[in-house]
């Protein structure tokens, strides 16, 4: 097993290795005293994991409880978050008590964000099942739920007081699951670690226990330099302007990982018309990418593109934030002016 620790406004273990759901109560007995344990979990993945970590918490003298909520995005919703809310309180649960986030980025920003309004705060941890979940979004401290606004519209920095990332859950995911986790992968590479975007080329499985402590660590660097992601911490979102106007534009058709893989390549390719980043690490970029399985390219214009990108509900400002790659591992970032969006990632 890796440990690696997060020194975060709350110091946390991220454990990672296989076979552990098995010991998730003996871990989780480190940081918490035995207490009631809400296990949140969706439909596709409590029949295969939730009994072996209620049994796994009870062992350690939790007195585990399971919640499950529809698997999809449509559960990081206000309606799926009150009727938690609402269950915990009928059931008294206390601010001794716990949550467990059993599954993939869904449970984990939802049951995080519920952990940290009820009762203004209760203990929480991060069981990811999904490559994503485990190389980023149970990391860091982010929650969110969607409002009819927009993606993570309400949310809340609340870090977990554990992480524990089974290998073995990797293996039930679905390939298009898998590969949408891979697109996070390869982003730590690109932005500032070419010894782990090498390992890929070489290779190594994305869910390989190195290739996933390495990108826990990168992403552990960057949220202790900047845990409220006004500075650093945005390199994070490389390819994100570009996926996120995709995932729009294709009315959410393309998934998130996918529309990652593209932004990425939309954004080096600007970067290398603009003399910023050489050719050959674009041609590596797009190798690695088809090699994992997902999309290159973006099926819409740079126009199309803009529009939506600058009409996120997100964004205020008339300029906005770009990640720039100036090679693989050498990511910065660069404050455009909104309105030289397009002619940017124009330019050939
Ligand atoms: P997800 O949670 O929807 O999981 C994808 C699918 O895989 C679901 O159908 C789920 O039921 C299923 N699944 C999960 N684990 C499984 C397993 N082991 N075996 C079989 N099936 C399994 O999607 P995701 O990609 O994990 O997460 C996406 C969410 O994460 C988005 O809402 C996104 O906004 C959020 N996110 C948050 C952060 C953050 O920092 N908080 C970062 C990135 C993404
Ligand atoms: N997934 C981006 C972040 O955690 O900041």
């Amino acid at each position: 097993m890796t440990k690696i620790t997060v020194r975060a406004s709350r110091a946390y273990d991220v454990c990672i290795g296989k076979g552990l759901l098995s010991r998730a109560g003996e871990l989780a007995k480190e940081v918490l005293s035995p207490c009631r344990a809400l296990i949140l979990t969706d439909d596709h993945v409590a029949p295969l994991y939730a009994d072996a970590l209620a049994a796994s918490l009870a062992d350690a003298g939790f007195v585990p409880e399971i919640y499950t909520v529809p698997h999809g995005e449509g559960s990081k919703s206000l309606s799926t978050l009150g009727a938690l809310l609402e269950h915990m309180a009928e059931r008294r649960y206390t601010r001794a008590d716990a949550l467990f986030a059993l599954g993939g980025g869904v449970v984990g920003d939802l049951g995080g964000f519920c952990a940290s309004v009820y009762l203004r705060g209760i203990p929480f941890v991060q069981i990811p099942t999904t490559l994503l979940a485990c190389v980023d979004s149970s990391v860091g401290g982010k929650t969110a739920i969607n409002l009819d606004a927009g993606k993570n519209l309400a949310g809340a920095f609340y870090q977990p007081c554990l992480v524990v990332c089974d290998l073995d859950t990797l293996s039930t995911l679905p390939p298009k699951v898998f590969a949408d986790g891979c697109a996070e992968v390869i982003k730590y590479g690109v932005i500032n670690d070419r010894t782990l975007f090498s390992m890929l080329q070489q290779d190594t499985c994305p869910a390989d226990e190195r290739i996933i402590a390495r990108c826990v660590q990168d992403k552990r660097d960057i949220v202790e330099r900047d845990e409220r992601d006004t500075g650093v911490r945005m390199l994070l979102n490389l390819g994100h302007t570009v996926a996120h106007a995709t995932e729009k534009l294709s009315g959410f058709e393309i998934s998130h990982g996918s529309a990652v893989a593209m932004g990425m390549v939309t954004i080096m390719r600007a970067s290398v018309a603009h003399g910023l980043c050489p050719a050959s690490d674009l041609d590596a970029l797009i190798a690695l990418i088809q090699k994992l399985g997902l999309p290159a390219e973006c099926p819409y214009s740079t126009a199309e593109i803009a529009v939506a990108a600058l009409s996120d509900k997100k964004r205020s400002a008339d300029t906005l934030t770009l990640v720039l790659p100036y090679g693989i591992g050498a990511c910065q970032l660069c404050v455009l002016p909104a309105d030289k969006l397009q002619a940017f990632l124009e330019a050939r």
